[in-house]
């Protein structure tokens, strides 16, 4: 996820764009740059690594910058690190094109390869590189015009993607394309705006047009100009914008929790494309060749909080499909622990930030011990990322709200591609199992947005019982993982005491605790587990208490059990954690606002915890 933003008119065009860039810097913060033009005079690029600021500082806040007519960017890094020169904007080798992109060019290799063998060299690790090169590519060839350079592009490119281009011979305008990224269009008088989100453009207009999937604009001083992928002209309506700027930076949420709750089924969808190639797995960018995953015998996963709360549900899943060992360890005990590690073992270290202290700690104990190390990592170029030995990116996008939840569920779907690979180069299942497990994995982002369908249920329970004072999670197995990050979700934001507990445990101490109307949430994913479950819920319901139960659609007999019933989509047993967890997020959501509390910063937590 990136952010971009552009500007055609008459006043200063970098002072507009980094303004706009600052109501954008959720969508990414690693690096930004800004090119701007003033008449035919040379388009001029600046770049910076880091937060905006630091381009605002390079720049005097764009007012050392001359020009009218400008595109910029804030980046979060999905192909090569965050540096100035991965930073965009991108261009051609001659300076003919230059462009900003967000999105993900997901064949940019193939397309990179093509454009070598005609002689174009490339600066940087970025797929945009590659786009911009390729704009300017089937320009000469063709000898034709900016639209039908980026149509033919356009028809090449597969993946997502919102581009603005400069092209050096058309200084009055600029151009825009996307398909499957946002970006909206603002008009006002003598000027003309775009953005990848509106309040970027909310200062200077409420007029704006969403261009359409697989569309591209001419954008003009005040005008606009849409055409179809088969360049022929298109009429778009003109939209009046009528929410504040502070909502539209949430996309219409109310809070950037739930906003990142409903980008989970993209966050999946996207990190699944990225290691799914032609219905098989391919983990070659992570370095892990089929002869070395071979070769492991033992895992160990190290993770703080809800990334250790993944690793939990994925050593279910490797164990069960690969048949190795998997130890998984809090970080923070890991690194004190002296841990026993061989040379055949295999560390992953699971992080959304990739800067926790202790996760990094471990990374670097286990690196010291010699012992190979994988990251899962959503911050590009994290100290994580760049230590560990293998790296696997989640890409999930920047996460803004203290409760991480796509990163989590980005992370869930990378120990999938994970234990299925190693499971089917390791000879444990055969042919038809691993066509039908990737199959069912890339059903999971649908299934997703069928649980969030149903969130009104929740809102609901969740106004119901946002009184409690005390909760309890009860599961077996996958149930228990997915149990133990519903209970901190719940805890870390609504600031109700919860517990996970494995739902055979609860009788040997806990469940005296449990007393008339003491809230109980029993986890029911696992056929093999379900009636053990349900007959633990049935004992606390004896006890008083208040029970929902979390299960698949089709086992409706738990109703006799449980006095509320929240059902997800079947799937299979080992991903079920995907499903499952949203109810959960949602209730500890619903319950934060209904106590009327902060909850995109609950108190006393920092989104990333960079001390021990
Ligand atoms: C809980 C949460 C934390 C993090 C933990 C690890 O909602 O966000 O428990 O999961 O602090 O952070 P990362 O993944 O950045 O290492």
């Amino acid at each position: 996820m990136c952010g971009i933003v552009g500007y055609n008119g008459s006043s200063n065009a970098a002072e507009i764009l980094l303004e706009g860039l600052s109501k954008l810097e959720y969508r990414g913060y690693d690096s930004a740059g800004l090119a701007v033009r003033s008449g035919t005079n040379d388009v001029v690029i600046v770049k910076a690594k880091g937060r905006l600021r630091v381009l605002a500082e390079k720049t005097n806040d764009g007012k050392a910058l001359k020009g009218t007519l400008g595109i910029g960017h804030t980046r979060w890094a999905t192909h090569g690190e965050p540096s100035e020169n991965n930073a965009h904007p991108h261009v051609s080798d001659d300076r003919n094109v230059v462009g900003v992109h967000n999105g993900i060019i997901e064949n940019y290799q193939e397309l990179k390869e093509k454009l070598l063998r005609h002689d174009y060299t490339f600066y940087s690790n970025t797929d945009t590189e590659v786009a911009i090169k390729l704009i300017d590519y089937y320009m000469k060839k063709y000898k034709e015009g900016p639209i039908d350079s980026i149509a033919r592009a356009m028809t090449r490119i597969k993946g997502s993607y919102a581009l603005a281009v400069i092209f050096k011979d058309y200084p009055e305008e600029f151009y825009v394309a996307r398909k499957d990224s946002p970006m909206v269009i603002g008009i006002a008088e003598g000027a003309s705006f775009i953005a990848s989100d509106v309040p970027a453009i909310l200062k200077h207009t409420r007029n704006v047009y969403y261009i359409g999937n697989q569309q591209i604009a001419r954008i003009g001083k005040g005008t606009v100009e849409f055409f179809d992928i088969d360049r022929e002209p298109v009429e778009l309506q003109m939209e009046e914008v009528t929410w504040d700027a502070e909502a539209a930076e949430k996309g219409g949420f109310e809070h950037f929790m739930i906003k990142e709750i409903h980008e989970q089924p993209k966050a999946v969808k996207d990190t699944l494309n990225a290691f799914i190639k032609d219905g098989r797995i391919d983990l070659s960018e992570a370095g892990l060749s089929d002869e070395y995953i071979a070769s492991i015998n033992n895992v160990t996963i190290v993770a703080c909080g809800s990334a250790y709360h993944v690793g939990l549900a994925g050593q279910y899943v490797i164990e069960k499909l690969v048949r190795i060992p998997v130890r998984v360890d809090l970080a923070s005990e890991f690194r004190y622990r002296d841990p026993i590690l061989n040379a055949d073992d295999l560390v992953i270290v699971i992080s959304q930030s990739g800067e926790t202290a202790d996760s990094l700690a471990a990374l670097r104990l286990a690196k010291e011990r010699g012992v190979s190390t994988l990251g899962i990592v959503n911050v590009v170029g994290s100290s994580i990322a760049r230590e560990a030995d293998h790296v696997f990116y989640t890409l999930a996008g920047p996460e803004i709200a203290v409760a991480t939840t796509k990163a989590y569920s980005a992370q869930l779907a990378v120990m999938y591609g994970l234990a299925v690979q190693f499971a089917k180069v390791r000879g444990q299942i055969d042919e038809e199992t691993y066509a039908q497990l990737i199959a069912e994995m890339e059903t999971l982002p649908k299934k997703m947005e069928r649980v969030l369908e149903d969130k009104e249920r929740i809102q609901w329970f969740a106004a119901k019982y946002s009184n409690a004072k005390d909760m309890f999670f009860i599961g077996r197995g996958i149930d228990y993982a997915i149990s133990m990050e519903g209970s901190l979700k719940m805890k870390e934001i609504s600031y109700v005491h919860s517990e996970a507990y494995a739902a055979g445990e609860l009788k040997h101490g806990t469940i005296s605790l449990v007393e008339d109307g003491t809230l109980v949430v029993g986890v029911c994913t696992q056929n093999s587990l379900y009636e053990k479950t349900r007959s633990n819920m049935a004992e606390v319901k004896t006890r008083g208490a208040y029970l929902m139960g979390l299960t698949s659609y089709g086992n409706y007999a738990i109703e006799d059990t449980a006095d509320f019933t929240v059902y997800i989509p079947r799937t299979s047993e080992y991903f079920a954690t995907t499903l499952a967890i949203i109810p959960l997020q949602l209730l500890g959501y619903y319950l934060s606002v209904a106590r009327g509390l902060n909850v995109d910063k609950p108190r006393n937590l920092a989104k990333s915890v960079t001390v021990e």
